[in-house]
């Protein structure tokens, strides 16, 4: 993985280590401590599928694919209904803006979806080893690249190398909380 998508993975982890002393206060609703489970599932599963990337752990179909699949159940409708009503509570850092701009909200739980359901595919289709079909190409690029923007249709993120859709969902991951997270509560 390229030096920006780690900055990013980084930056994720930072956030569920920075989270430990809200839980204890004991303070959030039920759809708070829910979406903040889930988060820290879809951490821990992304950096199960980061370290078979890096090769820190041997690839394995099955736990490549439950983890796609962990990030699966908590995105798309899902994550979004955790974030419907009256978003902000104790506890929690999820911004008012998100009532304000739910669309663009649902967009990046919806698109989160679609990045693990091509990874899961991806495991189905290589049960053996981590093929080199798997690897980003060399135009694969994260920035300015062609493929920069966000592909369009759900047939793009099927057909590209499953370590860019891999990048491609860390920087949805990035994206929603640059926006719709808190630094402070
Ligand atoms: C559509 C928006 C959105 C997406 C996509 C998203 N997150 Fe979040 N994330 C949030 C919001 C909002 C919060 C704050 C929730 C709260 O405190 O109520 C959060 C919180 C977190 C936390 C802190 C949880 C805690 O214990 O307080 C972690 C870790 C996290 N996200 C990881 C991830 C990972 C990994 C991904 C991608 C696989 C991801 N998120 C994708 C919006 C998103």
């Amino acid at each position: 993985m390229g030096p920006t998508a780690v900055k990013m993975f980084g930056l994720i982890l930072l956030a569920s280590a920075g989270a430990a002393g809200t839980a204890a206060q004991g303070l959030q609703s039920d759809n708070v401590s829910q979406r903040q489970q889930g988060m820290k599932a879809m951490a821990a599963a992304a950096k199960t599928i980061n370290a078979m990337f890096k090769g820190s752990s041997a690839y394995d179909a099955k736990a490549f694919k439950a983890a796609a699949e962990t990030i699966g159940s908590h995105s798309g409708e899902g994550m979004s209904s955790l974030f419907s009503g009256s978003v902000t509570a104790p506890g929690s850092k999820a911004s008012a803006s998100i009532e304000a701009e739910r669309e663009q909200f649902n967009k990046l739980a919806a698109d989160l979806g679609g990045y693990a359901t091509a990874l899961s595919a991806a495991a189905d289709r290589n049960p053996d080893a981590l093929s080199p079909q798997m690897r980003m190409q060399g135009g694969d690029t994260m920035m300015g690249g062609p493929l920069a923007r966000k592909p369009q249709a759900a047939r793009d993120v099927a057909s590209m190398p499953a370590e860019h859709a891999f990048h491609l969902m860390l920087q949805t991951c990035t994206s929603c909380h640059a926006k719709f997270r808190t630094k402070n509560e």
